[in-house]
């Protein structure tokens, strides 16, 4: 499984990157806001932190809006995945990107036949938001099984780059369910390494190793 960090905070990127768990980076215009970066520096300034796929997405809704600025975008970093919101028009644009040798990713996936639509139009990555599902009360790992079942029936290249990450246990679900991809903030990331008896385990050994001397 392949993480990307859902995040545009160029500091958090450059500390998980240095402990190798950063495979890509998805961002999007609410994390750009929160940022408060220029939005294509950003982008160019992750490219060049991260060496793989980081989305930036589209904010035209129309077809010849988003393919302008799509292109525009894949020009910044030859790393840059086009993200386009899946809508029509979207799907259309994912089309002819994916037909220009662009990559794209297919966001706000809520259902799986949005999915099957997504892989129809040849997206590189398809993003189910798991979290949003959940805050209103549809399991949205249930969505990840349908897709992953769906791909695999018709053996779509198109990955599930599982979204909308909110905790651990998404990611642990997400990984047996064989998610390609997972993206969650950098303190999700994080957090995956916590385990109550690995910290009392530690100070333990600790101790034991300065009562008996040890040294290395
Ligand atoms: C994915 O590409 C999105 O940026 C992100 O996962 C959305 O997550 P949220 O629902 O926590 O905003």
């Amino acid at each position: 499984m392949q993480f990307f960090v859902d995040t545009a905070d160029l500091d958090a990127i450059a500390e998980l990157n240095a402990l190798g768990l950063v495979d890509g980076v998805t961002t999007n215009p609410s994390l750009i806001k929160k940022s408060g970066r220029d939005f294509k520096d950003t982008i160019a300034e992750i490219c060049g932190i991260v060496s793989g796929p980081v989305s930036a997405e589209v904010i035209a809704v129309d077809a010849d809006g988003m393919l302008e600025q799509g292109r525009k975008l894949a020009a910044i970093a030859p790393n840059v995945v086009v993200k386009l919101p899946l809508t029509l028009p979207g799907l259309q644009v994912c089309k002819t990107l994916s037909d220009e040798g662009t990559q794209t990713n297919v966001t706000l996936c809520f259902s799986a036949n949005q999915a099957l639509l997504a892989a129809k139009a040849g997206a590189t990555y398809i993003s189910p938001f798991i979290g949003r599902l959940d805050d209103i009360h549809i399991d949205g790992l249930d969505l990840i099984r349908e897709i992953r079942t769906i791909y695999d029936n018709y053996m779509f290249e198109t990955q599930i780059l599982a979204a909308s990450i909110r905790g651990p246990l998404h990611v642990k679900e997400c990984a047996l369910i064989g998610a390609d991809v997972m993206t969650a903030p950098p303190n999700v990331i994080s957090a995956l390494a916590d385990h109550v008896l690995t910290a009392k385990g530690l100070e333990t050994f600790l101790a034991d190793a300065k009562t008996a001397g040890i040294t290395i």
